[in-house]
């Protein structure tokens, strides 16, 4: 048998009693129930099955899975920027300050996204146009959407190299992007996607193409500006090692849904999935130094054939006859005597089993 929990109010999403919340109200960012598919011709590819989330004004959310497991395309969904077709939103809502973006018009979610949205790529190189100084395509942006000289703009660019702490910005704004390092170049794209300061930053895997020292670096800075700005931040990434210092909370994807949400600090300590303890284990540590590295055995499911009960079963060391069968909603963790723990859920049959068995980490 199951462990005994209730699933939240429809089953899928943890309770939070916003539904229907005005415009202003609420999370900055709140996406609910999710779906995307793509026509491709292998079949339908179900990228994306229901994913909940949500992200506060000043607020980090990580976003963690193993390459495959819907975080981009979650992301270019909320940005308005899905590859469609193939790709189609079959179902759910995407809130931005109280409004659902699947029900705005193409112009005003364009000036959404310029203006209040933005997004950081993994490679800066391809997404920085080569034949334009950078100093072009920053200033750009205050022209275009603010109406300011060249002059100014290019002034406003060269501050903003600055705040992105690129050294001699004055000397190098008339630069191209090949001409920059890749941590420099992350920089730069980090202070296009501030230029006009949006309330939300999605950066999506932003250090995984730089060396160690300067993915600290790079990491370090857009956490220190996000603060700053107050501004809501998904962090989108594969490795737990990277965001237990700039995270509030995280929300773990396997196969195209949130299969664990906590905040930062308890998830380390007390996973209540089977997946994250894996993905918990999988990180090197020095303490554990000449022990094999656990990494979660098996394969991620085609997503054109998601197996049935929990997605998951088939890799899971937990698995149990219900898990073949029953297809686990997310459950409001709890401690044992009931009481929910705030902001944690868990879309595992035997989540109370894995919470009180998790190893301290
Ligand atoms: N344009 C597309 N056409 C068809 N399938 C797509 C398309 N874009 C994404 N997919 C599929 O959607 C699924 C989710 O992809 P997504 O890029 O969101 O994964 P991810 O979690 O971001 O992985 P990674 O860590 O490798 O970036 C994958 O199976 C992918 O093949
Ligand atoms: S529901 Fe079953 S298969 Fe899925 S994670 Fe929990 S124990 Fe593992
Ligand atoms: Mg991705």
């Amino acid at each position: 048998m199951p462990a005994t929990a209730t699933p939240t109010a429809d089953g899928e999403q943890p309770a939070r009693g916003r539904s229907g919340a005005p415009e202003g109200e609420g999370p900055l960012l709140d996406v609910r129930d999710l779906r995307v598919e793509f026509r491709t011709r292998d079949g339908v590819v179900k990228a994306v099955n229901g994913v909940t989330y949500d992200v506060d004004a000043g607020e980090t959310l990580a976003v963690l899975g193993e390459s495959g497991s819907g975080k981009s395309v979650t992301a270019q969904a909320v940005m308005g920027i899905l590859d469609s077709p193939p790709g189609r939103i079959t179902g759910g809502e995407i809130l931005f300050r109280g409004r659902d973006l699947l029900r705005t018009g193409r112009e005003e979610r364009r000036a959404i996204r310029g203006a209040q949205m933005a997004m950081i790529f993994q490679d800066a190189l391809s997404s920085l146009n080569p034949v334009l100084s950078v100093g072009y395509q920053l200033g750009e942006m205050f022209q275009v959407h603010r109406g300011d000289s060249r002059r100014t703009a290019r002034a406003k660019a060269v501050e903003l190299m600055d705040r992105v702490r690129i050294p001699a910005a004055k000397q190098r704004v008339n630069d191209y992007p090949h001409q920059f390092s890749g941590g420099m170049r992350q920089r730069i794209m980090i202070a296009m996607a501030l230029a006009l300061e949006p309330d939300l930053i999605i950066a999506d895997e932003p250090t995984t193409a730089l060396d160690v020292t300067v993915q600290a670096q790079v990491m370090d800075l857009l956490a220190e500006l996000q603060r700053e700005y107050r501004m809501g931040l998904i962090l989108i990434t594969h490795d737990l090692g990277v965001v237990a210092d700039v995270a509030d909370k995280i929300a773990v994807m396997y196969a195209g849904r949130i299969v664990e949400t906590a905040p930062v600090h308890e998830l380390y300590k007390r996973p209540a999935h089977p997946y994250t303890q894996g993905l918990l284990d999988s990180i090197p540590r020095l303490d554990r130094k000449g022990r094999r590295l656990y990494a979660v055995r098996g394969l991620p499911p085609n997503l054109t054939r998601i197996p049935p009960g929990c997605e998951f079963h088939p890799r899971c060391p937990r698995a149990r006859q219900v898990c073949v069968t029953d297809r686990p909603p997310l459950y409001t963790v709890a401690e044992n005597d009931g009481t929910p723990l705030p902001g944690r859920a868990s879309a595992c049959h035997f989540w109370k089993d894995e919470l009180n068995d998790a190893p301290a980490h």
